[in-house]
């Protein structure tokens, strides 16, 4: 019998757990050639702001020892472009979507909120609060609890009731309990961890910053433990909040540690530009990772590196 791996986002079922993350693959459809975007758990659209945005000037990638940094700076088409062409197209292959939104302000967060409570199809929203390389937003939202927790008592004040609404949260941060627990209070319904940490590559020919933009996220590999270590405290605050783990997960053990912590889903960002099929060989591997351990069922491992289930079971599938 096929091993059960469904996960439940808000009122929609998630065939599957393992979802594409933010920023790896647009808008889905680099992924359709290479998958059928339909047998991802779901896709997490590159974070959509207000208008088009041109982002960083390049270089805007910089790889380092297991990790890939990048300063993209949310380049995008904007709200409009999305809804008309990206959206349409990733319901018509029958993904569930994941809608990320950017914004300078929190009025352009609960404006983003309310185009797309207008919209049918969107199974969540994914509030970023936390890239790296937005300049002109200055620092991001995540870095401060009080500011984390405004934007996202916006979002929910302006997104439809059925639409679970997410905190993507930095693990730039001293405490990101403090964090989570703001977002929390002020209505998210679950938690997205984590984002990409603040790092620099200086090239030793030409003596100077790798990346245009002088810093950047970095992602990979080698961000893995600091992405256990971020949902396990936060799972260990929250029993009951839904946490999609993400962070340099490259195969279907990496996905199991990170659900041993407390993930109730799990995002594949930065190994799909290694291998556009990661999704599906994540959650293949995860499958036989399940079955060696002696179980059938994802939600059977959520969160038992704690030593306790997790009280209240809301959030599993
Ligand atoms: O630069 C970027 O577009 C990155 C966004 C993010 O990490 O959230």
């Amino acid at each position: 019998m096929p091993a059960d791996m469904r996960a439940r986002l808000g009122l929609t079922d998630l065939p599957n757990l393992v979802l594409s993350a933010s920023g790896c693959a647009g808008a889905g459809r680099e992924l359709a050639q290479f998958i059928d975007v339909a047998r991802v758990g779901a896709v997490i659209s590159k974070s959509i702001m207000a208008e088009p945005h041109t982002g960083n000037p390049a270089p805007r990638l910089a790889e380092t020892p297991s990790g890939l940094l990048n300063s993209v700076g949310l380049q995008g088409p904007g709200m409009d472009a999305f809804l008309q062409r990206d959206l349409p197209w990733l319901l018509s292959r029958g993904a569930r979507v994941v809608v990320s939104i950017a914004g300078q302000t929190i009025r352009e967060f609960a404006g983003l909120a309310t185009r797309l409570s207008d919209t049918a199809g969107v199974s969540a929203i994914e509030v970023n609060l936390s890239c790296p390389n937005a300049e002109d937003a200055g620092q991001p939202f995540a870095l401060d609890p009080q500011r984390a927790g405004s934007v996202i008592a916006a979002v929910r004040g302006s997104a439809r009731y059925d639409i679970p609404v997410f905190a993507k949260l930095s693990p730039d941060v001293t405490d990101i309990v403090a964090v989570a627990s703001a977002c929390v209070a002020a209505g998210a319904d679950g938690l997205s961890l984590i984002n990409t940490l603040l790092g620099m590559a200086i090239d030793p020919v030409t003596m100077r910053p790798a990346l245009a933009g002088k810093y950047g996220g970095l992602s990979g590999p080698a961000i893995r433990p600091v992405a256990v270590r971020c949902v396990w405290q936060v799972r260990a605050a929250f029993p009951d909040v839904p946490i999609i783990g993400s962070g340099g997960v490259r195969t279907g053990r990496d996905a199991l540690e990170l659900l041993l912590a407390g993930a109730s889903m799990i995002a594949v960002g930065t190994e799909i530009i290694h291998d556009p099929s990661a999704c599906s060989r994540v959650l293949r591997e995860l499958e036989e990772e399940l079955a060696a351990i002696g179980t059938d069922r994802a939600a059977d491992v959520i969160g038992q590196a704690h030593g306790r289930t997790p009280r209240g079971l809301a959030w599993r599938a």
